[in-house]
């Protein structure tokens, strides 16, 4: 994710952006640059790579000024590159502007400053925000960025510079994360406290809508409609380490919790504003690009593979088109029968992952189209294949993935439900179904996030245990295998999925008294065969945990305990029930005094085959 950081005081700007910047280093970045107001005109200094280059960059040259603005950028629009880097100015250099998140409606205003002769030197979102400013401003600041702010749609967290008034940034921000800090004879302004912490710790957050204006020695905050705002200053008492995981102790802990942001971020320009229908621009396709696919491949490792198998529910049921799911290191070796009338999709939160490439790789010498869904802009697997969905979870730091998971999930379902709108297979009521479900899961998963007492209190009791089972039948069973995998590679128990009907082909004889079994039952034309594998393993006197949709009043006869997840459409159910089995995973591998985020042999990104 980027990171914004600000300063306005007696002192040089430069030394406490770069070190500020240097501070939101954990949370991933692929470029990074500043701007400082430097004897009249803004000075713009940005590279792509490591902030060391940009500090290398500076040496001996590092801009002059006590007012400046900086900038870690985690690619989303464009990849990464100089030009791509922020801070981004219109043409006339006299507004510069840094940005986190997207703005979802840059391309028609691209379009319309274009046909004006604007030029434009990125290919970001972001720049369009700079050449507004200077299109609309009319000797007022303030009134300028309120008046862009009108235009553009998104999620932003936003500085302005303005050459014009030196005295001054301007910051404002929607659904992402904004602090300022108040010094004396100085001011700050980050995207997140640990870039501040070291300078300040009276800060308050920013909240949607409201714009600040900050001055040396003030900070004024309005709304859009010029109403003031009284912000409660609160001091932060965490230390760096903490302020890094946003005051959360892990940071799978802290991802977890951004899932719902991460997926209003996949939905972002995806979701059509009345709710009709699904479209990806970035992939623009038509009826004609579907009639001859007779098959999907869906490839990947680890966590992606378990996205791919719920991903093969999606396209099959929703879009009607056969696909098969593959293990990447299986699928590169095993001389798949693949042509030109496949898709392969390739599933990889880094983009980087050895055999995940190299099964893209086959697949295009095969013949096959290709499309990536990955988190990273510009990662191999972008790059290498024919197009690119990109899921805009924000970096994933903590090996365990989560949130990369999720996100997986639901751009799969909205690019099932894309297919299905493109083929004729859904009506206009259904995809409005669909599409009403889709946009209640961040708040679902919200109301999930904030019951998880239970959750602690199972896994205090079964954390000690040496085997751990999870039963489940159609989605059920991908969420199954995804909540087994957690368990085991953050808490080391020993723990396996099975589909419930296959219990009784060999697995049954594991099940003895006391054993946990957490059996996924939210799948309604399979329940009543689920509980009949439930009773199963409760007759060998497993301990049974239940996975149910709120509102079923039966499963708690056969379980011993149950957690509920919110009732939802049947294909959003397993964004929601992957979260306890996140949860319990980790409170497990708290129990055992694991270490959560950098689990024993295991690497984030598996670049070696
Ligand atoms: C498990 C996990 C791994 C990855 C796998 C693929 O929590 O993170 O199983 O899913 O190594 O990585 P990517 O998605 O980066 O290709």
């Amino acid at each position: 994710m980027c990171g914004i950081v600000g300063y306005i005081g007696d002192k040089q700007a430069a030394p406490f952006l770069l070190d500020g910047m240097s501070k939101l280093e954990y949370r991933g970045y692929d470029s990074a640059g500043i701007a400082v107001f430097e004897k009249g005109r803004i000075r713009v200094e940005k590279c792509v790579g490591r902030l060391e280059a940009l500090r290398q960059k500076l040496s001996g040259n590092m801009p002059a000024g006590t007012m400046g603005i900086g900038h870690t950028r985690w690619a989303t629009h464009g990849r990464p590159s100089d030009r791509n880097a922020h801070p981004h100015a219109d043409s006339s250099g006299e507004f510069v502007v840094v940005h986190n998140g997207i703005i979802e409606n840059y391309m028609s205003l691209k379009e319309e400053l274009l046909a004006k002769n604007h030029v434009f030197l990125s290919e970001t979102d972001s720049e369009v925000v700079a050449h507004l400013m200077a299109v609309n401003y009319n000797g007022d600041f303030e009134e300028t960025v309120k008046k862009v702010l009108g235009m553009i749609e998104g999620s932003y967290s936003l500085v302005f510079l303005c050459a014009k008034e030196p005295d001054k940034l301007i910051c404002t921000k929607k659904d992402n994360p904004l602090v300022i800090g108040l010094g004396t004879g100085e001011n700050f302004i980050a995207s997140d406290i640990p870039a501040i912490i070291a300078k300040t710790r009276r800060t308050f957050i920013m909240n949607d809508g409201e714009i600040a204006t900050v001055t040396k020695d003030a900070v004024w905050v309005q709304d859009i409609k010029g109403t003031p705002i009284s912000k409660k200053v609160f001091e932060v008492n965490w230390n760096a380490e903490a302020a890094e995981k946003g005051g959360f102790e892990h940071f799978m802990l802290k991802e977890i919790y951004e899932q719902p942001k991460a997926m209003r971020d996949t939905m972002t320009g995806r979701v059509a504003h009345d709710g009709s229908r699904i479209d990806f621009e970035e992939l623009n396709w038509t009826k004609e690009d579907f009639a001859d696919i007779s098959k999907i491949f869906i490839i990947g490792c680890g966590t992606a593979y378990h996205a791919g198998m719920v991903g093969k529910y999606y396209l099959e049921q929703l879009a009607r088109v056969p696909v098969e799911v593959d293990i990447a290191s299986e699928f590169r070796y095993r001389n798949p029968i693949i042509d030109s009338s496949c898709l392969t999709i390739i599933i990889s939160q880094s983009g980087e992952t050895s055999d995940t490439l190299a099964a893209l790789k086959e697949a295009r010498r095969l013949g096959s189209r290709t499309l990536a869904i990955t988190n990273v802009v510009g990662s191999s697997v972008a790059r290498e294949a024919d197009q690119v969905a990109y899921t805009h979870a924000g970096p994933e730091i903590a090996v365990a993935s989560t949130k990369a998971y999720t996100t997986q999930l639901l751009l799969m379902l909205m690019l099932a439900v894309y297919v299905g709108q493109i083929k004729g297979n859904l009506n206009d009521d259904r995809t409005r179904e669909l599409v009403t479900a889709i946009k209640q899961v961040p708040e679902q998963i919200h109301q999930l996030l904030e019951n998880v007492e239970q959750l602690k209190v199972f896994a205090t009791q079964y954390g000690n245990s040496e085997d751990v089972f999870y039963l489940g039948r159609s989605l059920d069973y991908a969420v199954a295998l995804e909540g087994a995998l957690k368990m085991k590679e953050i808490s080391y128990i020993h723990a396996e999925a099975y589909a419930a009907g296959e219990l009784k082909h060999g697995t049954l004889a594991l099940i003895v008294e006391g054993v946990p079994v957490i059996v996924l039952a939210t799948q309604n034309d399979v329940y009543d065969k689920t509980i009949s594998n439930l009773q199963e393993v409760k007759a060998r006197d497993a301990v049974v945990i239940a996975i149910a949709q709120e509102g079923d009043s039966n499963i708690a006869k056969y379980a011993d305990h149950v957690i509920f997840i919110p009732r939802a459409e049947k294909y959003l159910t397993p964004l929601l029930s992957v979260l306890p089995l996140q949860l319990l995973a980790y409170y497990a591998a708290l129990t055992r005094g694991c270490d959560v985020d950098k689990p024993r042999n295991l690497a984030k990104s598996v670049t070696v085959e």
